[in-house]
Parts: structure tokens; sequence; C-alpha cells
């Protein structure tokens, strides 16, 4: 959703603006914008539509001179994706604007007593408020105004403003939206994220909620909410620009599924040592495993799925009853958690409103928080007791794949880690298992290079306009992430039904020529998936199924076949998925979608 940059320094600030704006295009947007001071004047400029058009509006930036500003590409929310609601925001007298990503919940009542004062309204959105409470408290104090007018504001709000009365200084403010600043070499940069940053520098500052800061090329001063100074660390970004770029490849979505086994290996490698399961610095006794009564685990869309894999995992290997719930649920009802329970949260950005909001509820009713998370530093990982870190690198793709698959093999770590610890399970079955997981860097090579000819299956099924993903077990939960797949990159309608469901009602929709990927690698009860797949047949269904390499039965019942390399059981829905994925993206491709952002969607979901 929303991104926010911006800039100090002795270079132009348009170009860089744009630059930075362009990596953060794949959170999502509709409209765009930056504003760029110099010479005691604010010039800004925005578009509606794609980047491009700002681009081309400003020759590149070029027509916006100045060293200093910022930038914003903006998710509607409040109002259309127009120019007059898109960002920066300035005020009548042109001294400030404002970018923001986040809601402000009370600019209603905002709105009214700032209208009530006189000032006019221009756009249909809530950051409106913020820089005409900043033209209303600014005496010629812009640390004073700044403090003031957040301290008007409710919601979740990162800002980024500059003042024409300050030349080369910016503020950045941080309240449960991301806001990462840049330490450059006499320049300084804020963002939504360090993809924006690292072409510039590594060297970043994370922002607490409640934390802003001044920036001015060769000084950044971060102050807590009361405008005392305080001393933050510098910390290092461990990759680089080029793991944020495509590489070569058409699309990010097919470069992150070829990465998946280089993302699986350092998730998995270094917590392996001496054939032990070593969790970084989560510490889990088996006195305290014993005291944990259930399992909870929460997360939004695909990070859902994976708790779901996660859920079979966990309590057949640990015998705890295990549920996974969607935060957007879990954090509306009255929960039965308390500090008997291990609430596991799982996030790919660290961001995710509803998951951060069911964490904290999570907390509060006093329950161990474990977190699954790949983004370094973000809200969720700050907020959990505990952090596993899924070390996927940056995920760039609306259509999470990599992100998927190493919060899976992190959730099979840590249920491996408690079974042995709760001694349900002895050392010869931890050992199959441990080496299971050791092998899924390869495994998920191989299932790669297995579907060569993904391709040709996604041209004979592009046409379907709905189809149905079943399965049974693991290969259950394993359906819902690839029917989220399929549909949210190709806009088909699919929907992933339990195999033995079916006769339920939904078997009704089969018809002659519809679509069903049967997904039959948990083998114990590939006979039953049989059954349900002569059914669908019988009813004129065409079936596509994935099967585990060597399985010759499957030929007889399937029109075509996807294989997944063999693997232990429990750890089949991380093969199996990457045909999946495949075939999803080779799918949308034939349809001619915007593959790496799908329409609607953004890549992290910071609003409810
Ligand atoms: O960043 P998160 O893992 O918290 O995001 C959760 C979902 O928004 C995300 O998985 C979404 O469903 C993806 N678009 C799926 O590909």
């Amino acid at each position: 959703m929303c991104g926010i940059v911006g800039f100090t320094g002795s270079q132009d600030a348009g170009p860089l603006l744009l630059e930075g704006l362009k990596r953060l295009e794949y959170r999502g947007y509709d409209s765009a914008g930056i504003a760029v001071q110099s010479g005691g004047v604010i010039r800004a400029a925005k578009a509606s539509g794609h980047l491009r058009n700002l681009c081309e509006q400003t020759h590149d930036g070029a027509d916006l001179p100045g060293v200093c500003g910022i930038g914003h590409t903006r998710w509607a929310t409040h109002g259309a994706p127009t120019v007059t609601n898109a960002h920066p925001h300035l005020s009548d007298d042109g001294v400030f604007a404002v970018v923001h990503n986040g809601i402000i919940e009370n600019y209603a009542e905002l709105r009214e007593e700032l209208q009530g004062r006189g000032f006019v309204f221009h756009s249909e959105t809530d950051t409106e408020v913020v820089v005409h409470l900043l033209d209303c408290y600014y005496k010629g104090d812009l640390k004073a105004a700044v403090m003031k007018t957040v301290s008007r504001l409710n919601g979740s709000y990162a800002l980024g403003v500059v003042c024409a009365d300050h030349p080369g200084e910016l503020i950045a403010v941080k309240s449960a939206s991301p806001l990462i600043l840049g330490v450059g070499v006499g320049e300084s940069f804020f963002a939504s994220d360090v993809t924006a940053l690292v072409g510039h520098t590594r060297n970043v500052i994370y922002l607490e909620d409640g934390e802003f800061a001044s920036l001015t090329p060769d000084r950044i001063t971060v102050f807590d909410c009361a405008g005392r100074e305080i001393n933050k660390t510098i910390s290092r970004v461990v990759w680089d620009v080029e793991a944020a770029e495509k590489g070569g490849y058409e699309h990010f979505m097919l470069k992150e599924i070829m990465e998946q086994p280089r993302a699986l290996k350092a998730a998995i490698e270094p917590r392996i040592k001496d054939g032990r399961i070593v969790l970084d610095g989560v510490e889990l006794t088996a006195e305290q495993l014993r005291n944990i009564r259930r399992v909870v685990i929460t997360a939004c869309g695909s990070a859902y799925h994976a708790g779901c894999v996660g859920r079979y995992i966990m309590e057949e290997l640990c015998r705890i009853p295990v549920e996974a719930e969607v935060a957007s649920e879990l954090r509306y009802r009255n929960p039965l958690i308390g500090q008997d329970t291990l609430v596991i949260v799982i996030s790919q950005s660290g961001e995710t409103a509803d998951t951060i909001a069911a964490l904290k509820e999570c907390k509060a009713r006093g329950a161990r928080t474990l977190a699954i998370v790949n983004v370094v530093g973000s809200t969720v990982a700050k907020l959990a007791d505990d952090v596993l870190y899924t070390w996927a690198g940056p995920e760039i793709a609306v259509a999470t794949t990599k992100g998927y698959t190493t919060q899976v093999a992190v959730l099979s770590l840590l249920s491996v880690y408690m079974a042995r610890k709760l001694e349900r399970i002895g050392e010869e079955r931890f050992g199959e298992l441990v080496k299971g997981i050791c092998s899924l860097p390869e495994r998920c090579q191989r299932a790669i290079d297995l579907n060569t000819h993904v391709g040709y299956l996604a041209k004979r099924y592009h046409n379907n306009s709905s189809l149905f993903f079943i399965g049974r077990n693991l290969d259950y939960a394993a359906c819902l992430e690839a029917s989220l797949k399929l549909k949210e990159i190709s806009y088909i309608h699919s929907e992933a039904y339990a195999a033995g469901e079916l006769k339920h009602g939904t078997i009704a929709l089969i018809d002659e020529g519809r679509l069903v990927v049967a997904l039959c690698c948990y083998e114990a009860l590939f006979d039953k998936l049989v059954s349900n797949i002569k059914e669908v047949k019988a009813r004129g269904a065409k079936v596509l199924a994935v099967a585990q390499e060597g399985n010759r039965h499957i030929f007889a019942e399937a029109d075509d076949v996807l294989f997944a390399p063999a693997i232990d059981p429990l750890l089949v829905p991380i093969t199996e998925i990457v045909p999946l994925q495949l075939f999803a993206y080779y799918v949308a491709k034939e349809n001619g979608c915007d593959i790496d952002k799908p329409k609607n969607l953004a890549k992290s979901v910071t609003v409810e």
C-alpha cells in the first residue's frame, strides 16, 4: 500500500525520488506525486495511474529543481485515485508539503474543526488534515508544530514533511505504519521499506512507533513523542540492490519462484547444527512447552495458508491442539487465548494491519507470541516475544512465492524442534525429518526442473473461467495456496476444496470440461483422492493432477500431470506448490495479466 520516500543531499531530488517510488511500485498504488523544496519554495507534481505518467509529466523529475524533497505512491482509501487526492498535499500558503501512509481515523472531526477555522479542503483524503494542522500550529518552530500536529492524530501514519522555511530539512514521523531512515554520506533518506534505500545506502535506522526525526544531509536526529532526543542504532541491511532487481527475468514473480532453493537454504541451513535444530535466540524449554495447552497460528492470505500447513504438521508431530485462524477474524472475536497458549504469527512483510492487531490482542491476553517474519525490523518482528526470520530476501511480486515456502519451512523446523523437546518423536524420526528438511532446497530445485511442460499446460487450460483445487490433509492445505496464487494473478475464479467435501454440494458445479486440479502427493490418502478424481471425471471434468515423481498410477486417472519430487509426507506442501506457482504464473502470462502488480492488490496490506 502507499509508499513514501524522502531525500535530502546535494544531488537533484526529483529523479532520486522517482527512482525510489519505482522501487516501491510493488506495494500497489494508483497515483503518485513528488514535492521538491528549493529557494524557499515547494514545487509539486502529481499524476494518477502509472508512475510513468508522473515521470513523463516532470521530465523524469528534472522540472522540479532542488536537492530536498518527498514522494508518494498512493493506494486509494479515502477518495478516488485522482490527481487532487494524490499526495503530496500542500498547505494553502505553500509552506508545507506532506506525504502519508496509513489512515487518520479521526480525520472527519479534525476536518470539521479546521474548516471552522477557515481552512479550505481540496481533496477527499484523510491526509489533508495533517497539512492544515501543520499550517495552523506553525509559528516558526517546525519541531513544535510537528509535535502538536501529531498529538491530534489518531490512527496509523507514517508521515514525510518538507517546510519551505527549512531548506534541506525533512521530517519523518512513524506511528503504526512502516518508515525507515537511510544514513548516507552527505545525504539522508527515508522510505516505507528498504528496497527504496539499498541502491544508495545499506545503513538504516528503524524508527519505533511514536518517534519522529529531523533529517538534513549530514545529520539525522531522532526524538521520542515528548520531543527528547534519543540515540538510535544504525543497522546494516544484509542484502544489496541486485536482490531487489529482476536479474534478467521477465517478472519478479518468476525470479522469486526460481530463487526458492536459495531462499530455503538460507532459512534452513543456519538452523541445523550437528544434526540438531537451533532456533536462533528462541528458547522453548521442555517445561515451557509442556505448559502450552494449545497453539494458535494467525496470519492473512498466503501467510495464513502457510499456517494451515503448519497446523497439520505441528499437531501431528507434537500432539498439541493447533488451530489456524485468519487474523482479521481472530482480532474481533473473544478468543480463548491465555498464558497457556502459544500464538504463532506469520507475515512476510511484518506490516499487515490485521496481523499486527491480532498479535497485540493475543499479547494483551497473556499469550506467548512467536513471529515468523521475513522483513527485519518490521512491526510484527518488534512486537512479538520471539522472532524467527525466514531470510527469503526481498520479495517484490505481490503474489508471494518464496515468502510462503520459507514460512512453511520454518514452521516445519519449529514443529520438529518442539516435538523432539516434548519427546513426542524419537531420535530416529527426528533424524528423518531433519534430513527431509535439509533436502528441501534441492527438492525444490527438482520440482522446478521436473515441470518444464508447465507452460504448455497453461496454454491448454488458461481459458477456463472457473476451476477447483482438491486435496486431502496436507494436499488440501497446499490447495488453499495454489488456488489463491492462480486467482490473484490471473483473475480466474478458483476454489480450494477438501476433496471429501465435494459430494456435499460443490460437485453440482462440476460439468463438461471443468478443470479440477487434484493434489495427490500425500500418498497415505492417494487412493481416496483417486476416488474423488473418478467422481469428477464421471461428470465430465478435466483433471490436472500433481503427483509425486515416480507415481505411475496417476497416468491412468488424470488428463495431465505435474510432478513433485518425493519427500517426507509431512513436507509435501513445499515441493508440490512449486509447479502450481509456475502454473499460475504461466496462465496469467497467457492471459496477458500484469503479473507482478495484479489489479486492486497491494503487496503489504497496512490498512484494515
Ligand atoms: O506480508 P504478509 O505475509 O503479512 O501478507 C499477507 C497477505 O496479504 C499476503 O500473503 C497476500 O495474500 C499475498 N498477495 C498472497 O500472494
